[in-house]
C-alpha cells in the first residue's frame, strides 16, 4: 500500500517537475511526461520491458495544467493496474493514447491481458484505484468514461476541449 501511495505522489510530483522545467510555464511536454511516468511505473513493479511492451501515442494537444494533472493521475492508476493485474505470466502489451478528436480529447489506456473479472463494476469497487479514475474522469474532466472488455481491458475517457486547452 505504501508503494501505491508513493507511486501516486510521484506521478503528481513528476507533473510539477515537468512544469518547472518547461520553458514557458503554460506548456508541458505531456508526451515526455507519460513516457517518464510509465517507465518509472514499470521499474517500480519490476516489470521486464521486453516482455511487457508499451505503445504510447500522444497527439500534440496543448493541455491546460488543470487537465494535464487529472490525465496524469488516471494514466498512473490504469497503467499500474495493467502492470499489477493484467499479465499473470508477465507478458503482454499496454497501449496509451491521447488524441484530438473533433471538439474532444480522447484518452485511452488498454492492455491485452486477462481482463477485469466479470463481477467487478469499475464504478463501484471497494478499492480506491478505479473509483479514483471515475471521479477524475467525470468530476475533474467533466468527461465520459467507458470500459471495453472485448479484448483485455481498455478504458476510454473522452472530454471536451473547451476549458481543457491552454
Ligand atoms: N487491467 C486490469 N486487468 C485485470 N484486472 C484488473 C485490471 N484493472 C483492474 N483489475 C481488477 O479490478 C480490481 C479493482 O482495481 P482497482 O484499481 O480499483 O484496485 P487495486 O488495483 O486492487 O488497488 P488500488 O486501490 O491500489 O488501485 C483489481 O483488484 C483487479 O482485480
Ligand atoms: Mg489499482
Amino acid at each position: 500500500m505504501l508503494k501505491e501511495s508513493q507511486n501516486r505522489i510521484r506521478s503528481m510530483a513528476l507533473i510539477h517537475e515537468k512544469l518547472y522545467h518547461s520553458k514557458d510555464l503554460a506548456s508541458i511536454d505531456f508526451e515526455g511526461y507519460v513516457k517518464t511516468l510509465v517507465h518509472e511505473l514499470a521499474r517500480s513493479y519490476g516489470v521486464n520491458v521486453d516482455r511487457v511492451t508499451m505503445a504510447i501515442e500522444i497527439d500534440n494537444v496543448p493541455l491546460a495544467i488543470d487537465t494535464a494533472i487529472p490525465c496524469g493521475l488516471i494514466i498512473n492508476e490504469l497503467v499500474s493496474n495493467s502492470l499489477k493485474h493484467a499479465f499473470p505470466d508477465k507478458k503482454g502489451e499496454i497501449t496509451i493514447s491521447l488524441r484530438s478528436v473533433d471538439e474532444s480529447i480522447e484518452l485511452q489506456v488498454g492492455d491485452n491481458g486477462v481482463g477485469i473479472p466479470e463481477d467487478i463494476d469499475f464504478r463501484m469497487t471497494e478499492t480506491l484505484g478505479l473509483r479514483l479514475v471515475t471521479i477524475l474522469a467525470e468530476d475533474q474532466l467533466d468527461g465520459k468514461i467507458t470500459l471495453d472488455r472485448t479484448r483485455g481491458t481498455t478504458f476510454q475517457i473522452r472530454f471536451k476541449k473547451v476549458n481543457n486547452e491552454q
